[in-house]
């Protein structure tokens, strides 16, 4: 999730989500560590308590629509659209992933609330103005560069309209142990320069922990299932430079 091999393209993360479907211990190991419900499929490292402050910061209109952009497997904008009364549009680039999605989505959602698409950070492929909410849970970093996913979002939200993203941040920008695709990441900067208002980025030092405990259960964890192994590998590279990089949830409003 925040560092890794070179290629993190389409192919890289159908492989990773293929390996993830056909490996429920990586997905016990996930759900365990961070309380997350274990039908639910998430693919992220964010806690089910973040989930509520995520739901209570987009303040969606009921029935508005929420975008969850780098949707993955869909577990987190399900959940939220079901919480908030919404509706979903899901978009990444993954179509394993998507196919995943839809199929949780039709086990937790009315039919005809959630569509699911195939679209990049940069080019959601919504219409201007549509939704009400954007969400976009630890993807952001994968944008080249992060502002021009930010531009997206703000290209696809309504007046008034909310986003709220999670991520990392170097909490050196200079040190190079943190990877070069995290070091580009600076919301603060950022979501003004992409037109937003009433911009914050704080720190979560609590989820944080919460992600130490599920990188140290990888590493410790002994199953040479591919899913495992690359949560494993992710651990190891995630507590070498742990206390390199900070938590981040930021939140803006679309002028
Ligand atoms: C760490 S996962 C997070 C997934 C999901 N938000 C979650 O929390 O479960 C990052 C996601 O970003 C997607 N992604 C990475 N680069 C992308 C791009 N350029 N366009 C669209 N999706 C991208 C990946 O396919 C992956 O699903």
């Amino acid at each position: 999730m925040t560092s890794g091999p070179p290629a993190r393209d389409a192919g890289y993360f159908d492989q990773w989500y293929a390996d993830m479907a056909a490996c429920p211990a990586r997905d016990a190991i996930v759900a365990r560590t961070l309380g997350l419900p274990p039908e639910l499929q998430f693919a992220s490292a964010l806690t089910w308590e973040a989930l509520d402050e995520i739901t209570r910061e987009l303040r969606l209109p009921p029935g508005g629509l929420v975008l969850d952009l780098g949707c993955g497997r869909g577990g987190y904008g399900i959940e939220v659209a079901l919480r908030a009364g919404a509706r979903l549009a899901g978009v990444d680039f993954s179509a394993v992933a998507l196919e995943q999605a839809r199929a949780i989505a039709g086990r937790r959602l009315p039919e005809g609330r959630a569509g699911f698409r195939v679209g990049t950070l940069t080019a959601s492929g919504l219409p201007d103005g549509v939704a009400d909410g954007v969400m976009c849970v630890d993807a952001v970093q994968f944008a080249e560069p992060p502002v021009a996913a930010l531009r997206e979002v703000r290209r696809v939200l309504t007046g008034g309209g909310r986003v709220v993203l999670t991520c990392w941040e170097a909490a050196d920008p200079a040190d190079e142990r943190v990877p070069a695709r995290i070091r580009a990441v600076d919301l603060r900067r950022d979501l003004p320069a992409a037109g937003f208002v009433d911009v914050r980025v704080e720190d979560r030092p609590g989820w944080r922990r919460a992600e130490r405990a599920l990188w140290e259960a990888a590493v410790a964890a002994d199953d040479p299932d591919p899913a495992v192994g690359s949560l494993r590998d992710e651990g190891r590279r995630s507590l070498e430079s742990f206390g390199s990089l900070r938590r981040v949830v930021a939140t803006a409003t679309a002028p």
